[in-house]
């Protein structure tokens, strides 16, 4: 897989207040430049800093690792629990030829020999393949690690060596679906463990796509963050009972158009569950094959074989009549709907063109895919699941709650600056009863969005997904390459625990 190169942003901000700790989480924007958004925190920030990088989308946080600390970015992904660093020694991080190959250079690195307090836990122990296939290995090891102004000591994580991505990953999900054949205490669990929060469960209010960053708050709820009631749900309990990963019962998505006309596609066509799993790692968002046909042909929206992606007509961002948004129902009182903002990208260059029977003028990648690519990519057995990513997380404001089983979901207040803090106490038994703000204050008038990227690098690994489609035309196939880098933008990262059977 190719990455293209693009400026990452990492803002920093953390606070630790009581039991709860804070900090802002960055989104990569490919290829522009963006300005550091404001502080949310509350006490204890640090200056911002913008780092010149590659992402594949996705959202990031910095943490300092080791004594003296070394500052590193990590993607956040709730969909995997081990965290790993990237070491200074790394495969990709050493070889110009591998950088060329997937795209991108490393971001930060870590150095365990400048580090007093590094421990080694149990050399090549560490081995993940992700859904798109991508690959990190190495030793576990263990170092002091402060995120948000949290210092966990002695922290298990893995040291990798051998990498295909830029940055680290911090997988914040149940220890049961770590890669080590000894589970250990992880960063949520550790977090509790050494007193910074009180239940083991964060927030993560990702925010507005054109917005520059969102936040994660461990231990606490914020309630100017979401609108109405927060939803408490159970996790949907897996065959054999053991929770590994996020999932929800996932009930029907509704295509809603401006006009007030609905189609309603309930999971019960299925012939099988297809529990969803909120995974912030992941760049779009995946429904089981039969419901994603009907609403590609609802909205006219072609799978496109060369980038293997749906694509959609960039129009309904500019068209208020025939605008839509997609309600996702998890339980009869827990909707959250998706504005057609968040599913329609316009990452493709003018110059893109479109698959054929494609019939508008300009094509956008849409924000909802079929699980079916990843068995015809061979990356899954099985593709009876729901993966709703970042597409969808935009849109909810999502309580993690390891200690409970639950997931608390309400809609997202956008673009909120305001704060109201209520920590999540140790004795409950139960995600509390939350209520925040009464409305969205803001609303939105449909703008084109443009976003200039820089072409692709011209190249090798991708060429040979074209080169598979014997029927392209090699201007066309020239065009495949030159959007490789831009379908890497919506590439995901994705390890779903035990969840998935990874060939
Ligand atoms: C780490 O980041 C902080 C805050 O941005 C900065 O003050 C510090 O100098 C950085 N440390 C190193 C070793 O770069
Ligand atoms: C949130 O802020 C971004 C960036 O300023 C803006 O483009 C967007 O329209 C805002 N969203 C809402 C819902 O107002
Ligand atoms: C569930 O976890 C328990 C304890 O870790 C283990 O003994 C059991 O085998 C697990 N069950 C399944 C189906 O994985
Ligand atoms: C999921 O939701 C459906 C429809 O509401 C319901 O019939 C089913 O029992 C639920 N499954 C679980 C595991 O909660
Ligand atoms: C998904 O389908 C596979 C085979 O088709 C089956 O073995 C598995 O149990 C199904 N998973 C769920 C959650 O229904
Ligand atoms: C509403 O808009 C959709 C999409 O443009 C169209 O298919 C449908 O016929 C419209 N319904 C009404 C009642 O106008
Ligand atoms: C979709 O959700 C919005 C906001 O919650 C709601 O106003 C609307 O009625 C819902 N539409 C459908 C078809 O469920």
């Amino acid at each position: 897989m190719r990455l293209l190169s693009a400026v990452l942003l990492a803002l920093v901000s953390g606070a630790v207040s009581q039991n709860v700790v804070q900090f802002n989480v960055a989104k990569g924007l490919p290829g522009v430049h963006v300005g550091a958004a404001p502080s949310l925190s509350r006490r204890g920030t640090y200056p911002e800093e913008l780092i010149n990088s590659i992402s594949g989308g996705g959202y990031y946080v910095q943490v300092q690792v080791g004594t003296p600390p070394q500052n590193l970015t990590m993607l956040l992904d709730t969909g995997s629990s081990d965290a790993w660093v990237l070491g200074h020694d790394a495969d990709l991080c050493t070889d110009r030829n591998l950088q060329d190959l997937y795209g991108m250079p490393c971001t930060d690195t870590y150095n365990p020999s400048k580090s007093s307090t590094n421990k080694m836990i149990k050399p090549d122990g560490f081995k993940i393949v992700y859904l798109d296939r991508g690959t990190a290995s190495g030793d576990y090891i263990s170092d002091h690690f402060t995120i948000g102004g949290a210092t966990l000591e002695s922290l298990q994580m893995a040291y990798v060596t051998k990498a295909v991505r830029g940055t680290g990953v911090l997988g914040l999900g149940f220890s049961i679906s770590e890669r080590a054949s000894t589970k250990y205490p992880n960063i949520m669990d550790q977090m509790a463990d050494q007193g910074h929060i009180g239940c083991k469960a964060y927030s993560l209010y990702l925010n507005d796509r054109r917005t520059d960053s969102g936040s994660i708050l461990f231990g606490g709820i914020d309630t100017d963050k979401f609108i109405g009631e927060l939803q408490v749900l159970p996790l949907y309990t897996p065959p054999g009972g053991n929770y590994s990963s996020f999932e929800l019962n996932f009930t029907s998505v509704a295509l809603a158009y401006a006009n007030g006309t609905q189609l309603s596609i309930p999971t019960s066509i299925l012939d099988h569950p297809a529990p969803a799993v909120l995974d912030s790692g992941t760049t779009l968002s995946y429904l089981p094959d039969k419901m994603t046909q009907t609403i590609y042909s609802a909205l006219g929206a072609i799978y496109d074989p060369d980038l293997r992606m749906a694509l959609i007509d960039c129009a309904y961002l500019t068209s208020p009549a025939s605008s839509f948004h997609l309600n996702f129902s998890f339980s009869p009182t827990s909707t959250i709907s998706v504005p057609v903002w968040e599913l329609i990208l316009d990452l493709l260059p003018a110059s893109y063109p479109p698959p054929p029977h494609f019939t508008s003028r300009k094509a956008c990648v849409f924000g909802i895919q079929s699980t079916a690519i990843f068995s015809d990519a061979g990356t899954v057995k099985q593709s009876n699941f729901t993966l709703l990513g970042d597409t969808f997380l935009r849109s909810a404001y999502v309580v993690y709650d390891l200690t409970h089983y639950q997931i608390g979901l309400a809609q997202a207040n956008l673009n909120s600056s305001a704060s109201t803090v209520v920590e999540l106490p140790h004795d409950a038994t139960s995600l509390p009863s939350a209520t925040g703000v009464a409305a969205q204050q803001t609303t939105f008038t449909p703008t084109p969005t443009s976003r200039a990227l820089g072409g692709g690098r011209g190249g090798s690994g991708e060429g040979a997904v074209a080169g598979r489609n014997g029927a392209s035309s090699t201007a066309r196939l020239r065009s495949v390459w030159e959007v490789v880098g831009i379908v890497a933008v919506t590439g995901f990262m994705v390890g779903l625990g035990g969840v998935l059977v990874i060939l």
